[in-house]
């Protein structure tokens, strides 16, 4: 299939003649990717069972791992979803649109190939204008997962997306590169308490101060420590998994961990094992080796979640053997991005 690549102009006339195409394609059943503000989405008509049967066969993905619908309407909830509590309505007030997704009991028009099986449905409204006028323009509720080959990195532009994806879907809209860089919060409303099923940019802390106590999921707490099932079957796999071994070094003095990444990079260095290091713009000077990538500013976390998947890729491309990467604090937003570095590393976390 010949992939078409769009940029979005802010030329009025040209654009509108991208989202009428895009449009028509999701309309027939095809799938476009397009920009939202956490990373880029492969979306297709999630009412549609043919178009979730493209996504995952696009990503390599497996089929019991549910798609995120997209909506640009809050009303669209009533549609999609049996029942709307009150939580739903007030975080959609507080949060929509935005990095929330929420967990609902489905209704029938729903498919269960886009539920992956499940009698539950997610539902976000994304904050970007190209997401959200193509979702109105189209006419579609667009489930979009993350445009990314299954088990990659999620794509934060759109040559991240041409890189997995090219001449596997109809188009890939251009709108630049995300803000955010890592996926929304995802939290479930059909528990009696509500329950985080993924960490995001809304924290725990957020979204207390809207619905009162809300719960984490054990097995994302624990994250790759435990046997326990996640709720969210994608959270389960191995995830933004760069080719590499990786390490992240933890401790509550900087200076430790700078010296302990470098004295074993340097080590590994001696036996022919390609090291790259993942720091931040207050370190990165002191690493006099190869292949080290700044990601951001400690002060301004989301320096660091818009370039960290960026970063696992580019290590792809250096082919380095071996990552050692700096931890983050865990506390507010830097708690998803310790959850991605975590599940990127395969829960390797060495405390020193
Ligand atoms: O920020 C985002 O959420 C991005 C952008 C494109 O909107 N989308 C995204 O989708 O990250 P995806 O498919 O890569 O991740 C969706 C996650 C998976 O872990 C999936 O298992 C979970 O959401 N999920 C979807 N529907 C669910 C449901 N009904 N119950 C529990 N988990 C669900
Ligand atoms: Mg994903």
């Amino acid at each position: 299939m010949m992939t078409r690549f769009l940029q979005i102009t802010k030329n009025q006339e040209k654009d509108s003649k991208i989202y009428e195409e895009a449009g028509e394609l999701l309309k027939a059943g095809e799938l476009v990717a397009f920009p939202t503000e956490t990373v880029y989405g492969l979306g297709g008509d999630a009412l549609n069972c043919e178009a979730a049967h493209k996504i995952y066969a696009a990503k390599g993905r497996p089929s019991d791992n549910p798609l995120i619908v997209h909506i640009a309407d809050v009303h669209a909830l009533n549609e999609l979803c049996e029942k709307v509590p009150d939580s739903a309505k007030k975080l959609a007030e507080a949060f929509w649109p935005g990095p929330l997704t929420m967990v609902l009991k489905k209704k029938d028009i729903v498919p269960y190939e886009t539920t992956g099986g499940l009698d539950t449905v997610a539902v976000r409204m994304p904050n970007h204008p190209v997401a959200l006028q193509l979702i109105r323009e189209s006419g579609v509720y667009i489930a979009a997962p993350s445009a990314n080959l299954s088990g990659r990195p999620s794509p934060t532009n759109a040559s991240h997306v041409k890189e997995d994806l090219d001449g596997k879907i109809g188009m890939i809209i251009d709108g630049g590169a995300v803000s955010i860089g890592i996926e929304s919060t995802i939290i479930d409303l059909t528990e009696e308490t509500p329950m985080i099923l993924r960490p995001g940019f809304i924290t725990s802390k957020m979204l207390e101060q809207v619905v009162g106590e809300v719960t984490i999921d054990r097995a994302v707490a624990n994250c790759c420590q435990t046997d326990a099932k996640p709720k969210a079957p994608g959270m389960k796999y191995r995830h933004y998994a760069p080719k590499a071994t990786m390490t992240i070094v933890e401790s509550s003095d900087m200076e430790k961990v700078r010296n302990y990444i470098l004295e074993n990079a340097k080590i590994k260095e001696s036996q022919g094992i390609k090291v790259g290091i993942l720091t931040t713009g207050e370190n990165a000077a002191f690493y006099n080796t190869d292949n080290v990538i700044s990601i951001g500013n400690r002060q301004d976390e989301v320096s660091i979640s818009s370039h960290l998947f960026e970063a696992l890729r580019r290590f792809d491309e250096l082919e380095v053997d071996y990552i050692y990467s700096e931890a983050f604090d865990r506390k507010n937003f830097g708690y998803a991005i310790m959850n991605r570095l975590q599940k990127a590393a395969g829960g390797n976390v060495l405390v020193i």
